[in-house]
């Protein structure tokens, strides 16, 4: 396992409210701006592995596009219904101007 800071996109160009999907080698994350501080999580609900960028935002959650449940941006919970397990969550840093997510790149 090596764990490795990835540059994904500068702060510039993501303005609080908004997010980012990025593709990685071996998985989709979704990078959210929340009032400034930068959360990335696997874009994948954990009810029926479909995608949960689409779906609404409200606060720090994102509600399933598909049958509704809704999962903490920040800690990646499954806050209701179908879904019980959380979304992988990666750590973010900025660095240089530039937002970095955490990945194991083996
Ligand atoms: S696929 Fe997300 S709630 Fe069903």
């Amino acid at each position: 396992m090596a764990l490795n800071w990835i540059d994904v996109t500068s702060e510039a160009d993501l303005a609080p409210g908004e997010f980012e999907v990025l593709e990685l080698d071996e998985c989709v994350l979704a990078l959210f701006n929340l009032d400034g501080m930068y959360y990335a999580i696997e874009d994948i609900c954990t009810h029926d592995n479909e995608e949960l960028t689409g779906g609404p935002i409200d606060g720090d959650q994102i509600i399933c596009p598909r049958h509704g449940a809704r999962f903490c941006i920040r800690t990646g919970k499954a806050l209701t219904a179908p879904a019980y397990e959380p979304v992988a969550t990666f750590p973010t840093r900025v660095h240089n101007g530039m937002i970095q997510v955490q990945v194991d790149t083996d």
